[in-house]
């Protein structure tokens, strides 16, 4: 033992439960909420998965990305690769997140900067509807521009690595925090517009990443900070438990598709999976993602979602985020620790330089090229023309916001994704409107915030119409088309008579309006939802209950008593409860917007008066928050340790679980259910065809992978790699050396002291030998015979009405067996401008892991021996068409 091994062991800071279990990567374990005879005997266990994967230089479409990654990582030093994997600290530069600079190179530091629905904290941007009121328009041509767009929005402002979009949370729970920013709590659903997003970004030059990694669903709990903030006496974040099936079946299910479509980045949540957490965790990273689907890009922490040093390289985390321990502590796990880890050999160089090839070869994939990146335009930190560049150390003032604007004509995508997103969940008949004599527009979510668009910080507070949810997936408004607003100019066109009340409590006002004669009353009301660090009105990120805010449900009930002309419309962020009024006949008509972004007020203008055809649900609308068998986990329910959430209800989540448990007719059957809406004309299904195509038999995955490839030499000495004379040190700020060069003796005190790297890291993780592949596996999202054709489906729809009109035909499958959902979604097409008495042929294409189910003993997907039977139609419970798969 050198003083060198033991000064490294300081460094490595553990917490990860998993380390000291005897599994191989071989042994391929599985995910079991059974309990574990490990550290505790009562809590879910996540298994080691060692050595974590390096690239594969033959995986499809990152050939040449490996290819110049190669050529570029060979010719970097220790401190530049290290420099890659460590963010600079919070606030160190511009963007919400930056890695260090490779000046020799002539790289800049690459930037990180969310999220999902735009570019945060930038002027003159776009802010486009959500993720889930982008999902309700079912249109893969609408989800691959709105990527496009969105990396376009992106590039033009310098950003490497786009923060988004996610898929996890998925939706498990309906009032979870940020379910908005993904897209459907179905992961079939989720997956395409997950993937048709991540190729729209990447094909603009823009690193997309997907996030979260895995099973962030609910706010509360996160992040023990966070939690002991609101008053929990928590040391250790939440753990999310499922189990190997449900985690392939559906929470893993969108993240592989995004694996599948080329993604260049994931991030790792900030919770814990089966008790280890999400940046530690081996199984999720190494097993799953990096072995099994083949991912060949990198992996980046949420911010301040590291809990460990080496570990978390032993486990798969290639860049750390925002690269201190926490917010502005000036540590990092990694950096100068980074550093001394290699030179040391706690971590193998080959993993050092996988991280280096996976960070530059998905910057390569998506066609940059290094000393050609654009401009970052913007700072984070304000918006003054003129600035500290290192807002953090309050230096290097400099002009760092160029107020460039990047909104080209996006506004007409954004309109067009907001209308289609619409759904109309009741008409009697009163919409499309034609002409109105006198409409009366009711609600506080129809008006604007009385601070401005942006008058509360990344959107957290309620105050005028809901057209985002709050927190990190949040931007800036360029300007909010109110519905008030854009009603009144409709109105004052067609000749109407207008008025609004935008006060949901000036009652006196409002009974007088919607009781004069003719008048259509348009009530709006909404309920929010955002990210754990802001709370909304007691709601700490996820919703506390399904209920409309600012007593909408009364002003609804109100207004429909003394008005038999009452149009509802709702923004929100998932279901609400209905149940007291959606049956009034007074109620004529009701609409579901979500979070439409910029234009919602025209957005629904067009849907109001029939210019544009609507959406479907993304989400099962049940009479009560009770009847979805799920909630979030509310209290602490382990002690000071970690609360623990044990999705027990498996894959019976939504409509899953409302089929199964509910079917039509009994008393909690839902509302409006998943898929459903109304559309303006009427449509028939027929001539349903199954052909089968002839594959070859599936085939696990066999032999081996490469060795770990080491890219150059470095020192060992580390005198070579203290602070170098010639940088002037930033306050705060994270670099890649060591203060000293001095082993210094002060490790004793820790209680890995004197371990060698072997003894300290579990099993198998510094091994960098040829490893047996994982028989799911491949590279793009695992066995290519899992995306194989399998079945073509064919359908006719006509429109039986008088309108032309959309469709969107759904394609439902039953695996059989004991256990399995009712029906599962596994297509649909949005086919669009069908003309009255117009047919039209739908195809739908099943692959061969949409008819098969995943097999926790042969850890592989399988087509089980029971009957399969597929159902083409217009919702989830309103199947017209149905036959047996041959
Ligand atoms: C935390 C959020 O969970 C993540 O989605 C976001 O990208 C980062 N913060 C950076 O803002």
């Amino acid at each position: 033992m050198t003083p060198l091994t033991i000064i490294l062991l300081l460094t490595a800071v553990i917490t990860c439960q998993a380390f000291n279990l005897k599994t191989t990567r071989a042994d391929f374990p599985k995910i079991n909420l059974q309990r574990h005879n490990g550290t505790d005997p009562n809590l879910a266990y996540s298994p080691p998965v060692y050595p974590s994967p390096w690239m594969d230089p033959e995986a499809n479409g990152w050939q040449e990305a490996y290819a110049k990654a190669r050529d570029f990582v060979s010719q970097l030093t220790l401190p530049e690769k290290v420099n890659l994997t460590t963010g600079v600290g919070w606030m160190g530069e511009r963007c919400v997140g930056n890695v260090g600079s490779i000046p020799r190179m002539g790289l800049r530091g690459l930037c990180m900067q969310d999220g999902p629905l735009g570019i945060r904290f930038k002027d003159y941007a776009t802010a486009f509807p959500v993720g889930m009121t982008a999902a309700a328009s079912w249109s893969r041509n609408l989800w691959r521009d709105r990527g496009k767009r969105l990396g376009r929005t992106h590039y033009q402002s310098g950003v490497d690595v786009q923060l988004g979009p996610a898929a996890g949370p998925l939706g498990r729970n309906p009032t979870g925090g940020r379910n908005w920013e993904g897209f459907s709590v179905d992961p079939y659903l989720s997956g395409i517009a997950f993937a048709d997003v991540i190729t729209g970004i990447q094909s603009e030059g823009v690193v997309a990443t997907a996030k979260h990694w895995l099973g962030n669903e609910q706010e509360r709990f996160r992040q023990a900070g966070e939690a002991r903030g609101y008053g929990f006496n928590i040391s250790e974040s939440m753990s999310t438990n499922m189990d190997d099936k449900t985690l392939h079946e559906v929470y893993a299910w969108p993240f592989q598709d995004a694996v599948h479509a080329g993604v260049g980045a994931f991030m790792c949540s900030y919770q814990q999976l089966n008790n280890s957490y999400g940046c530690q965790n081996s199984k999720l990273m190494n097993g799953i993602l990096k072995d099994e689907y083949g991912f060949q890009g990198f992996v980046m922490s949420d911010w301040q979602a590291q809990h460990a040093g080496v570990s978390t390289a032993a486990a798969g985390l290639d860049m750390t985020m925002p690269g201190d321990t926490t917010f502005n502590s000036g540590l990092s796990f990694w950096g100068g620790n980074l550093t001394l880890a290699v030179v040391n050999g706690t971590v193998p160089e080959w993993r050092i330089d996988d991280m280096a090839m996976r960070i530059m070869a998905a910057f390569f994939k998506v066609g940059r090229t290094v000393g050609n990146q654009p401009e970052i335009n913007f700072s984070s930190w304000t918006q003054d023309t003129f600035g500290p560049a290192n807002m953090a150390a309050g230096e290097n003032i400099e002009q760092i916001n160029y107020h460039v604007d990047v909104r080209e004509d996006h506004a007409y995508h954004v309109r067009e994704s907001g209308a289609k997103g619409t759904v109309i969940l009741k008409n009697n008949g009163v919409l499309p409107l034609k002409k109105p004599k006198f409409i009366a527009v009711v609600g506080e979510d129809a008006g604007p915030n009385s601070h401005g668009p942006n008058g509360c910080s990344d959107r957290g507070c309620a105050d005028g119409t809901l057209a985002m949810g709050w927190g990190s997936g949040s931007v800036e408004f360029p300007y909010l088309v109110t519905p008030d607003s854009a009603i009144q100019a409709q109105a004052l066109q067609d000749g109407s008579r207008y008025e609004s009340i935008l006060d949901n409590y000036d009652w006196e006002k409002i009974s007088q309006l919607v009781a004069r004669p003719n008048a259509t009353a348009i009530v709006f009301a909404y309920a929010g939802a955002g990210e754990g660090y802001i709370n909304v009105e007691g709601n700490e990120g996820d919703r506390q209950n399904m209920t409309l805010w600012r007593s909408g449900n009364e002003l609804i009930k109100n207004i429909s008593a003394i008005n038999p002309n009452t149009v509802v419309v709702l923004h929100t962020m998932g279901p609400v409860e209905v149940d007291e009024w959606y049956d009034n006949p007074n109620v004529t008509a009701i609409l579901w917007a979500g979070a439409p972004g910029q234009e919602s007020g025209n957005s629904l203008v067009d849907i109001l008066y029939g210019k544009q055809s609507p959406g479907r649900t993304v989400f099962t609308w049940g009479r009560a928050h009770e009847d979805y068998g799920v909630d979030w986990l509310r209290e602490a329910n382990n002690g000071n340790g970690a609360p623990q959430d044990d999705f027990e209800e498996g894959a019976f989540i939504d409509y899953r679980h409302f089929d199964r448990d509910y079917p039509p007719g009994s008393e909690k059957a839902p509302i409006y259910e998943f898929g459903y809406g109304l559309s303006w004309s009427t449509f028939d299904f027929s001539n349903l065809q199954v052909e089968k195509r002839n594959v070859q038999p599936y085939k696990p995955t066999t032999g081996q992978t490469i060795a770990a490839p080491v890219l150059g030499n470095f020192s060992t000495d580390l005198a070579d790699y203290t602070f170098p004379s010639d940088v002037r040190y930033l306050y705060q700020f994270i670099y890649p050396w060591l203060n000293t060069s001095s082993s210094g003796e002060e490790a004793s005190a820790d209680p890995h002291y004197g371990q060698t790297a072997e003894e300290f890291l579990p099993p198998g993780a510094t091994d960098g030998s040829p490893q047996l592949r994982h028989p799911a596996s491949g590279p793009n999202g695992g066995n290519s015979q899992l995306w194989d054709i399998v079945y073509t489906i064919t359908a006719t729809v006509t429109n039986t009405g008088s309108v032309m009109d959309d469709a969107i035909p759904q394609l439902y499958l039953s695996h059989g067996g004991e256990g399995e959902p009712v029906r599962v979604l596994r297509g649909f097409e949005r086919v669009e401008r069908i003309n009255p008495g117009e047919s039209r042929t739908v195809r739908m294409e099943l692959t061969r892991r949409d008819i098969s189910n995943w097999d926790t003993v042969s850890q592989n997907w399988v087509v089980t021996p029971f009957e399969k039977t597929i159902w083409v139609g217009s919702s989830s419970r309103n199947l017209a068409l149905s036959s047996v798969l041959p």
